[in-house]
């Protein structure tokens, strides 16, 4: 059997392998045909920004443009065809058909003329410099809205034809009727919808700070919150929580308490604002910080409790919550692995005073590249971190203090807008592969499977993380597992505590259930692209692994 990745492969599944494979859907949106043909014919007459020039469709063919729009045509006509020929008759039906591709041919014949007469490369440029600028939303309103409508006409299409072939070609179920074969022609679907964002802001040329940040951070406040206004989108994880913490006024003197067990991130940004990182333990169950040790560590400089939702589980709020209460602190939470996950039904993310999300392409929620994003509470919060991360400005060139590069890509939110749509029905995959897994391996010996509370927590299923005990097994379940092309990890085989760039920060502490987990955990794959068939292999794998 091919090797099982650790990570879900969705990011490269959706990306424009998809939609180029896929070229009778992609053919098929006239609209993006006619601005490729109109871009390629008006390309040669002089682009008008550098930006442009270097979009890959202005070197697109006349060829591969001709294919396009014969191919549209003769798509849409294959579609109406047997209605025309039935109501109409041979004779007439080809008539038409002819005639519609005779006054396409037409319109784009005058869009090109158009085109190359006011050097305009795109359909809003044309639109400007014919009927004035205040006509362009009418014409980009009108695109999204074709665009919409004719990916809502293909899942329709989809789903009313693939269930009476599918049955008709195998009665008896097969690989075509299972659900990875549907979930596949439903990525065929999705897939464009990438490809249109990405495209609309190549299109555009605003690749810093364009509407689609905006959109995204609302989009995503509104996941987390319920409500608009808490998030700022930016470059990833790391710098999401340095810039929830710089924005909080932690820095120099500040102490901030947060767990060993975690990836070096967390304490990486804690130190990078000059405050101190303080360690406690995790619960040796659940593997989320041991709230019991927090108030031990509080001190008068303590200004913030970090805990952090390891694994897509989530650490014990109530506990945090009511520490921090009690003693004045602030809460940050490191919600990078648990996009979605709940503590008694509400978001991890939105219980503290700020969160931190990476959106690293493996993550629940991951980008197509880097990308992060801060929640917060307050809205105020929020302001300041957009100046922070954007160089300390508001108003270009007014730096009102000393600011970052920290700035969400407007491609990574565009792409995360669209991925965000999904990330429920993946966590509900994640779930049902979680619960296939504990039911596959829960009476193996000499494996502790996660624990968690379902009274309190609904995990997201980042991570499946078994703990095999020593690090001689660990080592031979590791090498069994690879040797049979699974994909495993370890999350995280030394304990921050004990990094080289904290080799003497934290060497008179120790912290035994992070340390002991180090040398004795594996992650196994869980993404929302594993199959039922490569998780029973796995599971078998496992078993005899530890037989
Ligand atoms: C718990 C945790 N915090 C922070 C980060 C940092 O995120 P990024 O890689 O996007 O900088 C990660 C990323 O893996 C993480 O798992």
């Amino acid at each position: 059997m091919d090797s099982v990745p650790l990570v879900s492969a969705t990011a490269t599944a959706e990306s424009g392998t998809v939609s180029r494979s896929g070229s009778s859907v992609s053919s098929l949106s006239s609209s993006s045909s006619l601005s490729d043909l109109l871009s390629t014919f008006t390309a040669g007459v002089g682009s008008r920004t550098s930006a442009r020039g270097a979009h890959p469709r202005g070197t697109a063919s006349v060829l591969t443009s001709t294919v396009n729009l014969t191919n549209t045509i003769v798509g849409g006509g294959m579609l109406a065809l047997p209605f025309a020929v039935k109501s109409a008759g041979l004779v007439l039906a080809v008539a038409l058909l002819v005639a519609v591709m005779i006054t396409t041919a037409f319109s784009v014949g005058l869009l090109v003329e158009a085109g190359k007469s006011t050097r305009a490369p795109l359909f809003t440029d044309l639109t400007a410099a014919t009927l004035g600028r205040k006509w362009v939303p009418v014409v980009q309103i009108s695109v999204i809205l074709q665009s919409y409508g004719t990916c809502i006409g293909y899942y329709i299409i989809i789903a009313d034809m693939i269930q009476p072939l599918l049955a008709e070609l195998w009665p008896g179920g097969s690989f075509f009727t299972s659900r990875a074969w549907v979930g596949l022609l439903a990525l065929a679907v999705t897939g464009p919808l990438v490809d249109e964002a990405i495209h609309a802001v190549l299109d555009s040329a605003y690749y810093i700070g364009g509407p689609q940040v905006a959109q995204f951070e609302t989009e995503f406040s509104e996941y987390i919150t319920g409500e608009d206004g808490h998030c700022a989108g930016c470059s990833n994880g790391t710098d999401a929580i340095l810039l929830a913490l710089e924005a909080l006024g932690v820095g120099e003197g500040d102490e901030v308490i947060t767990q060993a067990n975690t990836y070096c991130a967390t304490v990486f940004s804690i130190t990078r604002t000059g405050a101190k990182a303080v360690l406690v333990d995790v619960d040796a169950e659940t593997m989320m910080m041991d709230a019991s040790q927090i108030e031990s560590k509080i001190t008068a400089n303590t200004k913030v409790i970090m805990p952090v939702h390891l694994y897509g589980h989530s650490a014990d709020m109530d506990a945090v919550m009511d520490i921090a209460k009690r003693h004045n602190l602030l809460v940050v939470e490191d919600a990078s692995q648990a996009h979605g996950c709940t503590w008694r039904g509400q978001k991890v993310g939105s219980f503290g005073d700020a969160a931190a999300f990476s959106m690293y392409p493996g993550k629940n929620l991951g980008g197509y590249g880097d990308a992060g994003a801060i929640i917060a509470k307050d809205t105020a919060i929020i302001e300041k971190i957009k100046i922070l991360r954007n160089m300390g400005q508001k108003v270009k060139y007014h730096h009102e203090c000393v600011g970052y590069n920290h700035r969400l890509d407007t491609l990574q939110a565009a792409v995360l807008s669209v991925r965000l749509r999904h990330l429920d029905a993946w966590n509900s995959r994640r779930k049902e592969l979680a619960a296939r897994y504990i039911a596959g391996l829960n009476a193996v010996e000499g494996l502790t499977l996660p624990t968690w509370d379902p009274a309190t927590v609904d995990p997201v299923w980042h991570l499946f993380v078994l703990r095999v005990g020593s690090a001689e097994k660990r080592d031979s379940v590791l090498k069994a597992l690879q040797g049979a092309g699974i994909g495993v990890g370890v999350h995280y085989p030394i304990s921050v505590n004990k990094t080289g760039a904290y080799a003497d920060e934290f060497k008179d502490s120790s912290y035994p259930i992070t340390e002991a987990a180090a040398v004795g955990m594996i992650s196994i794959p869980i993404h929302p692209d594993l199959t039922d068939d490569d998780q029973d292999y796995i599971i078998e794998q496992v078993k005899a692994a530890l037989a």
